[in-house]
């Protein structure tokens, strides 16, 4: 249990490296958080700096949500791969080295999700391509995603810890987004390939 405890406070700071934040400190000097859509993730980064900076920051957040699940299930199963998931995605949105204030949990939730259930990531994976490339929202992309996510878990996992991590996951993004919902409902958030202009 001592380990355990150990090991969840070791994902949340891992998580707490929100690598959006890094990459564009590291390869343009600048406060990501002043940007577009003022968010520290993978997509401001990508909207700010261009993709290949984007990719990085998507790898980082999405690799570190993966170790934590992965060393999680191997040291203690499904469930503690979940405990572990969870605190990298509470680092990830609210980090101890910035302030608490983090990104909206998609690359790292969906790195945890890829560790527990490959498969209903990359289904997850589509729906979130296939609603991006029809409305051009990064940010409707990612709720749609997130709100299927639980169902299918549902539908195909058989781990109730996973499927548990389905709805906080989701849930998480979706209140992560909050802002997003209220620019899309005025007509206002950030299309693919437009800059954004306001904060969060
Ligand atoms: O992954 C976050 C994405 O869904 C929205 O990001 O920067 O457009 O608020 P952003």
């Amino acid at each position: 249990w001592w380990l355990g405890i150990i090991l969840v406070i070791a994902s949340y700071v891992l998580g707490s490296v929100a690598f959006g934040y890094v990459v564009a400190r590291a390869v343009a000097g600048i406060d990501i958080r002043n940007y577009g859509s003022g968010n520290v993730g993978a997509t401001n980064t990508w909207r700010t700096l261009g993709w290949k900076a984007g990719l990085i920051a998507f790898a980082g957040d999405f690799a570190k949500g993966a170790v934590a699940a992965w060393l999680g299930k191997l040291w203690g199963g499904p469930a503690w791969g979940v405990a572990l998931g969870i605190a990298a995605v509470l680092g990830h949105t609210y980090p101890v080295f910035l302030q608490f204030k983090g990104g909206k949990a998609v690359a790292t939730g969906g790195g945890v999700l890829f560790a527990l259930n490959p498969s209903i990531t990359l289904l997850a994976l589509g729906i979130w391509g296939a609603i991006l490339y029809i409305s051009g929202y990064v940010s409707l992309a990612s709720l749609i995603a997130a709100a299927c996510t639980p169902f299918l878990l549902l539908m195909f996992e058989p781990s109730w810890a996973v499927r548990i991590f389905g709805i906080i996951g989701a849930s998480i993004v979706i209140w992560r987004h909050r802002s997003n919902i209220q620019r899309l409902r005025t007509g206002t958030e950030n299309r693919i390939g437009r800059s954004g202009k306001r904060r969060d």
